[in-house]
């Protein structure tokens, strides 16, 4: 063990902070990094890797955010071999799903938190998501009308029996605030995509009458009301497209169950049955006449499987999955909403949540999945904008007062996966020997033809472990307490 150790960290041949990172402390166990208009750390990450050198990058609880060494592969080759040893093997042939993509939820509220700031912040802010320098996300997911993370609850047309959507209109959430910043995402990644989500149709479509509570959509699918809520869908997407934007999918509701079981929020109550049936009856139709989606197999009704995180277990949720992936292989699946809840500026650097989301992302991948949706881009310290007072935490908290913005360990657990695999790659198989628990594995191959391995470890101790089918020999490296790990070789 002491040799292995040993080997781990005599020999770096060269290392540097890739995150220029601004420390505070809070209340979390770990720290934020502060941005404001004079300072804020970049992602700016060279990704290739010269032939014989592999790129680790290493974040952690006490110190680091995306710290790169780069050690050549003869140096760490392993030079023992140990019975009893944590080994992961990784086969480069066994070739799994694609990644569709990664990037967070563009709601009212996280509009109108970046709205608060400069100019020159807000590109910074949205540049640090989705530009080159910044996590490059390439997706982003848009509420349809309000969420809970709104400063009101409405939606798009609450004219009372409007049965032709005559009032339908975009609502100032969309014009002045949502719609600038998707065109501005799109203009900082070419491959940004949307995707849009309902959370309510209007009360009067609804057994309720409320945009809350516990109610549906008044009679069944086929019927006039299930017609109007899909032609509503149509109506959103083709106003987007009047203003320049054109939306890549939809999913077909928020959280059908929390209508059921009577929500604070707002929340459309639709069972499976019934969400089958609109689909077939009602919105595949529409869509496929009104040609208003950018992606043509969404003309065929239904490409995908989206899931959210909240009543996951490890690992009995994420063999869930792996189990929903055998029954439909020709769907994609992907994460569509994670988030933790409560007061933000309680939680200002809690790495607990950086693992939560690390853990969540990479089993998620190990079983099928094939990207992962943040929640709300931004909140302010309370949490909110919430018109339920459903407050909640985020990847980027914003101080409108002090004009500045903090990044939660949250963020750069999203780096380490955001950062290295770009659309397209595909995970490969791998197994673990001998793994201690708390370690988490997960291995790639990039449309570059460089092989990824992330790696988390949330116990308090170093974890040694051996890497075969990595390298061209077996390799051994040490993780870090409490740490995420990615490592990148040229294949
Ligand atoms: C690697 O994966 C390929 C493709 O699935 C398989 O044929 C081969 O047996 C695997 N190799 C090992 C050592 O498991
Ligand atoms: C936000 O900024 C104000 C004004 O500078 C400051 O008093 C407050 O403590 C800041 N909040 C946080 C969570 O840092
Ligand atoms: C992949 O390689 C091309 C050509 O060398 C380069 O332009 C591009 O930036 C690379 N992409 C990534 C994600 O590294």
């Amino acid at each position: 063990m002491m040799l292995l150790k040993l080997v781990a960290i005599l020999l770096v041949f060269e290392a540097s902070s890739a995150s220029d990172c601004v420390k505070r402390t809070y209340a979390g166990d770990s720290f934020v990094c502060v941005c404001n208009a004079a300072k804020c750390d970049t992602l700016n990450i060279e990704k290739t890797v010269q032939p014989g050198y592999i790129a680790i990058y290493d974040s952690d609880q006490k110190t680091s955010r995306l710290d790169k060494t780069v050690v050549p592969v003869d140096e760490i080759k392993s030079r023992l071999y140990l019975n009893n040893e944590f080994t992961l093997n990784v086969n480069a042939s066994d070739l799994k799903q694609k990644i569709l993509g990664f990037g967070g939820t563009l709601t009212d509220g996280a509009a109108i938190n970046i709205a608060t700031l400069s100019d020159d912040l807000v590109k910074q802010l949205m540049n640090g998501y989705f530009g080159e320098n910044g996590l490059e996300y390439n997706i982003a997911r848009v509420p349809v009308g309000g969420s809970d993370s709104s400063v009101r609850a409405y939606s798009l047309d609450d004219t009372e029996l409007d049965f032709d959507l005559e009032h339908f209109s975009l609502a100032d959430e969309d014009i002045k605030y949502k719609l600038p910043l998707l065109k501005l995402a799109l203009q900082l990644n070419p491959k940004f995509r949307a995707f849009g989500s309902a959370w309510s149709a209007p009360a009067w479509m609804k057994t309720n009458h409320a945009l809350n509570g516990n109610g549906g959509l008044i009679w069944k699918p086929g019927d006039v009301y299930y017609k109007l809520w899909a032609k509503y869908y149509v109506k959103y997407l083709n106003a987007y497209l009047d203003k320049g934007f054109k939306f890549w999918g939809l999913t077909t509701e928020n959280e059908p169950a929390e209508g059921i079981g009577g929500s604070i929020f707002n929340a459309l109550a639709l069972t499976p049955e019934q969400i089958r049936d609109w689909v077939k009856l009602d919105l595949g139709p529409a869509l496929k006449a009104a040609a208003c989606l950018d992606d043509p197999e969404a003309a065929s009704y239904v490409s995908g499987i989206a899931y959210h995180w909240y009543s996951r277990n490890y690992p009995s949720s994420y063999q869930t999955l792996a189990s929903i992936h055998d029954r439909y292989p020709d769907y994609f699946l992907l994460s569509s909403e994670a988030g933790w809840t409560g007061v933000a500026s309680k939680y200002l650097g809690d790495w607990g949540r950086a693992e939560g989301y690390a853990i969540d992302i990479l089993e998620g991948l190990q079983h099928w999945s094939t990207g992962w949706t943040d929640w709300t881009l931004a909140v302010d310290t309370a949490g909110g904008p919430n018109w339920a007072k459903n407050w909640v935490d985020s990847t980027i908290v914003i101080n409108a007062t002090s004009q500045e913005y903090y990044k939660n360990p949250m963020y750069y657990a999203m780096a380490h996966f955001t950062k290295f695999l770009p659309i397209g790659s595909t995970r490969v198989g791998s197994n673990v020997v001998n793994a201690p628990a708390n370690v988490h594995t997960t291995s790639f191959i990039t449309p570059n033809n460089t092989m990824v391995l992330i790696l988390i470890n949330t116990n308090n101790d170093h974890i040694d472990l051996t890497i075969n089918g990595f390298a061209k020999v077996p390799v051994v490296t040490t993780l870090k307490p409490r740490s995420f790990r990615t490592m990148v070789i040229s294949l």
